[in-house]
């Protein structure tokens, strides 16, 4: 066997996300969250991404139950009742970290209340001392997507600045409850999904917003402020933990060498990284400024905002990686749909049944750009290929395209790590079959386990492993030399 590229204590490791698996959506005392309120659309209905509620009219359509009553993250994969059973599969691959999210409106059901809900706090410590039995450790988003609703309803969301009051009272009671259990936390899942899914990501109905834009920006200041402060906490609370940030990675490369390419891909990566160099840098990048004032965005911060900003970085950087995309200094090509969020397709990489670009090399690209830039650890904290699975007649489950996909991904990570990159972990998105996130489908699956449900809620939930799990195993096993 070959010897491995990657460092003793890497933290080898699956992700998830609380309103993805973990269902039980009115029980144990929880709110309603902003994704609880998303309805399953059949793939011939649906646009590209069909995540966002926009305005009031359609919330209390769906709260009336006038828009059907098919919302897939209300029942996720019932790991809510059946977390010993995946913490006991996750234990027998070997996984070193977990990923999971804790559900804000568990803890604080309408997340305006001034003393948390003890049912919920009690839930994630029994998943932690599960975790902890198998000496797996806990990775912790603190938000992921899932906003109290009432939140959106009383407040419109991060548009408004009483709610960092809000993220904060409920950071410091995660941090004073799990001192002890958790040492790795995130702040806020994809921060820059802010920009693209004004709800999913802010909480905020655009027909509330007079300038989206301008909102868009000022929610996202308001998420920077308490992601600082829930830094700072964390640091006084817990001195030997680590928080992080978190981003959805877009590489950008040019189409072509021409020099409009080169710099529209520039551009694209400047966008891109804004929200990480406020996060690691601790202050918002001159071209971010320059942007704001040619387009008249002005955001309001507090005196004070900006020293808060520059004295708690983050202590290192998680990115999800999913695909790379191309970026064109010819407008007009920009509206191609080739690839989910940029437009334009590839010629040189195959795509995922959703279009997904799939580019392991680009994960390398991207790992040694970022320790570049930053010079801070990095983590992957989500990478996989959804795919639809097939349960064969002796009932297993054949999925040699998923274990191509990581094989080649991890491959790329032990390459970065080479080079000189720092990275503390790599957690595979999905390590069990779940929600998805952008379509609601339980047929998109990424899991190693497979959960026998389909996008209706049919099936007995029954976990079987995958021909990638038995893989997995040895990846750990071989701290990455056996791929
Ligand atoms: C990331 C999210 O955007 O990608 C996850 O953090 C999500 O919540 C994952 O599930 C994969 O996306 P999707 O749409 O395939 O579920």
């Amino acid at each position: 066997m070959t010897k491995s590229r990657f460092p003793k204590g890497f933290l080898w490791g699956g992700a998830t996300a609380a309103n993805q698996v973990e269902g039980a959506f009115d029980q144990g005392g929880k709110g309603l969250s902003i994704f609880d309120m998303v309805t399953f659309v059949p793939k011939e209905e649906r646009k590209q991404i069909e995540m966002d509620v926009k305005s009031e009219a359609e919330l209390e359509a769906l709260l009336a139950g006038e828009k059907g009553d098919n919302f897939p993250k209300r029942r996720g994969v019932d790991f809510y009742h059946r977390y010993k059973e995946d913490i006991a599969l996750f234990a027998e691959m070997g996984f070193k970290t977990y990923r999971m999210s804790i559900s804000w409106p568990r803890i604080f059901p309408n997340g305006d209340e001034l003393e948390p809900n003890e049912e919920g706090l009690a839930f994630y410590d029994r998943v932690f001392d599960e975790l902890l039995k198998y000496n797996i450790e806990p990775l912790v988003t603190i938000s992921h997507y899932e906003m109290p609703l009432h939140l959106v309803r009383e407040y419109n969301g991060w548009e408004d600045r009483r709610v960092i009051e809000f993220f904060v009272r409920y950071s410091k009671v995660l941090f004073d409850r799990y001192k002890e259990k958790v040492k790795y936390w995130l702040t806020f899942n994809e921060i820059n999904v802010s920009s693209l899914a004004p709800y999913i990501g802010s909480g905020m109905l655009v027909d509330r917003l007079a300038n989206q834009e301008q909102s868009i920006y000022q929610a996202l200041h308001h998420q920077f402020v308490a992601s600082a402060l829930a830094v700072k906490a964390c640091h006084d609370s817990i001195p030997d933990a680590q928080i992080g940030c978190m981003l959805a990675r877009m590489e950008a490369y040019p189409e072509t060498c021409h020099p409009d390419d080169v710099l529209a891909a520039l551009e694209a990566d400047q966008r891109n990284l804004f929200f990480t160099d406020v996060q690691v840098r601790g202050q918002y990048p001159t071209s971010m400024l320059r942007y704001f004032a040619k387009n008249g965005i002005e955001i309001k911060k507090l005196p004070g905002d900006e020293e808060l900003l520059a004295a708690h970085p983050v202590d290192f950087l998680s990115f999800s990686y999913y695909m790379s995309m191309v970026a064109s200094g010819n407008p007009d090509k920009a509206k191609d749909k080739g690839n989910f969020f940029s437009g334009i397709k590839n010629p040189y990489l195959e795509a995922s049944d959703w279009g997904w670009q799939i580019d392991p090399k680009g994960l390398q690209t991207t790992l040694r750009k970022m320790y570049d830039r930053y010079q801070v650890p990095l983590f992957i904290v989500e990478n996989g290929l959804g795919a639809y699975d097939k349960v064969e007649s002796d009932g297993s489950i054949q999925d040699d395209y998923r274990i191509a996909y990581l094989s080649a991904h991890i491959d790329q990570v032990g390459a970065a790590i080479e080079s000189g990159v720092e990275v503390l972990g790599f957690t595979s998105w999905g390590c069990i079959d779940l929600i998805s996130a952008s379509t609601s489908e339980m047929s998109k699956r990424y899991g190693f386990i497979y959960v026998d449900q389909d996008d209706y809620g049919n099936g007995t939930l029954e976990r079987k492993r995958k021909a990638s799990f038995h893989w997995y195993k040895k990846v750990i096993e071989s701290n990455g030399a056996d791929l």
